[in-house]
């Protein structure tokens, strides 16, 4: 089978004020009944995939055994961070613990955070990816690029992978570049979108991981055998996990590798970054407005309004957001939400 390892530790703090320090993004039912990492369960459960292994951070274990069970799943674990250090480390720790079972075995590393909507195209690319997989690729998927997004990560194609339809050779990977950089990439042409999902066997990544970062290897190994277990939980041991290298699996790896190899897909992807992306895959109204909850609007047009508590009401308005909780409420342009971002820094703890 594929294991199915989904990363459940980021913030999302653009999407506040739903997202919450204890109650980040991928706990949010934001684009529909399921959470966003009770989607992301569902997607890979049935035939041909081993039960998802959750790796999370320590304070999150409830809310993920709890929304895991919820949708009628059982995890194969979950993985307890004592605290985040990025995705590298997460995934060391996943492909080991992994490995211990089937050396051989594919995993299929995942964010918990991302909408995809044609589940089909996204089983196709998985299976495309779980052959280059086992050829000994590291392989991305890769989505065509819509605007110069500096918050990705861009795959230049190279040639075909002999023996794989659908599959190429990565002959570069570019993490996060900077405005002009992701300008340039798009003017250019021959681009694509790193979409955060990656597949390969424990054995190919742990190579990789040990030839680029061997201390983050042994250290996520002795964290993994110092490891305490309770229950479907394992809390990695705190003084060896503070040992690895907080860095990205983009940056630590696939910036570096030779052997990265991409899956083109077009599957209704998007990583939900900020509330406009809410407009833009929501049911959109006569009006082009997505209502969400309690809501009446007037003379409203090209809007998001979401209440989770109170009546919101909008009248007049044009490209908004408007998002309201029992304790925080949000206005702005649309196309300027993601700011919210500063005004969570400025909370601080208490956002
Ligand atoms: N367990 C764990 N621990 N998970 C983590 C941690 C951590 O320390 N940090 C982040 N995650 C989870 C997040 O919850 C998310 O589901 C996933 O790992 C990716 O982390 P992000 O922080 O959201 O990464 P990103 O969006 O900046 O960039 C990645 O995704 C882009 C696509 O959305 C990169 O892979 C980019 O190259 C890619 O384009
Ligand atoms: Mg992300």
């Amino acid at each position: 089978p594929l294991y199915p390892v989904i990363l459940s530790g980021g913030a999302g703090t653009r999407l506040w004020p739903m997202s919450r320090a204890l109650y980040p993004k991928q706990f949010l039912p934001l684009a529909g009944p399921d959470t966003m990492l009770q989607a992301t369960a569902r997607r890979v459960a049935g035939p041909g995939f081993a039960a998802p292994l959750v790796i999370c951070n320590e304070d999150h274990r409830f809310l993920v055994a709890e929304q895991v069970r919820a949708a009628g799943l059982t995890p194969g674990g979950i993985l307890l961070e004592p605290e985040g250090r990025n995705t590298a480390p997460a995934a060391t720790v996943a492909a080991l613990s992994v490995a211990r079972a089937d050396p051989d075995g594919v995993v299929l590393l995942m964010p918990s955070d991302h909408v995809i909507a044609d589940v089909t195209a996204f089983h196709e690319s998985v299976a495309m990816a779980a052959r280059a997989a086992r050829q000994g690729l590291l392989v991305t998927f890769g989505i065509t690029p819509e605007h110069p997004e500096t918050g990705y990560g861009y795959i230049r194609a190279g040639a075909p992978l002999e023996g794989v339809p659908g599959v190429h050779h990565v002959a570069r990977f570019i993490e996060k570049p900077d405005q002009a950089t992701a300008d340039g990439y798009l003017t250019e042409g021959g681009y694509l979108w790193n979409g955060g999902i990656f597949a390969f066997t424990a054995g190919t990544f742990l190579e990789e991981m040990a030839r680029l970062h061997p201390d983050t290897v042994t250290a996520a190994r002795v964290a993994l055998d110092e490891a305490a277990g309770d229950l479907d939980f394992v809390r990695l041991a705190a003084a060896p996990f503070a040992g690895t290298v907080a860095l990205s699996i983009d940056h630590a790896v696939m910036e570096h590798t030779e052997r990265a190899a991409v899956v083109p897909v077009s599957m209704g992807w998007n990583d939900v970054g900020a509330w406009g992306a809410l407009w833009d895959i929501g049911h959109h109204d006569d009006a082009g407005n997505v209502l969400v909850g309690d809501v009446l609007a007037d003379e409203t047009r090209d809007s998001y309004i979401r209440s989770e508590g109170p009546l919101v009401t909008v009248v007049g308005l044009t490209d908004a957001v408007v998002v309201a909780t029992d304790d925080a409420v949000l206005v702005a342009p649309r196309d300027q939400a993601t700011k919210v971002k500063e005004i969570v820094a400025r909370l601080g703890a208490a956002g």
